[in-house]
């Protein structure tokens, strides 16, 4: 069973990049904490951080030939722009959270539409990096029960 963490651009400078909104956990702390987690449920959890679209687009297609079950995203600055990777999630049909750091319906306006939640099978916005631990918690029933 597998689990396929993605992080979309600027997330690698997670901790350091704008505190005040995104908080100061980094990119690994979030890997270490979700991959134990999976872990003591006998799930393998991969994470994948990339700044490039083609490259996301690449992992979720690669993503069905491995037979992920399950995926969390946060898409960052894709959310708002990238027809082509939700095209990717559409055409793989592998079940996926959409995760944000901040709440984006209280931020600018341009961040209020998501290309993803309509093909969702959830969203979790404004919860930090809690919200990723949360969303696991889901996937990991979810694989329970399958
Ligand atoms: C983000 C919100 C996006 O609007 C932004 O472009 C990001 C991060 C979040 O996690 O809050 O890069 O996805």
């Amino acid at each position: 069973r597998r689990v396929l963490v993605l992080h979309g651009p600027n997330l690698n400078l997670l901790g350091a990049r704008e505190p005040e909104v995104y908080g100061r956990t980094t990119l690994s702390d979030i890997h270490e904490m979700l991959s134990a987690r999976a872990r003591a449920d006998g799930v393998l959890l991969e994470s994948f951080q990339s700044n490039h679209e083609g490259e996301l687009i690449d992992r979720v297609q690669a993503a069905q030939s491995e037979g992920v079950d399950f995926i969390l995203i946060n898409p960052a600055g894709y959310t708002h722009t990238s027809v082509a990777l939700r095209d990717a999630f559409a055409a793989v049909q592998i079940p996926f959270i959409e995760v944000h750091l901040s709440n984006i319906h209280a931020r600018e306006p341009f961040r209020h539409h998501s290309y993803f939640s309509g093909i969702a099978v959830g969203v979790i916005c404004g919860l930090g990096a809690q919200g990723y631990a949360l969303a696991l918690e889901y996937a990991l029933n979810r694989i329970r029960e399958n």
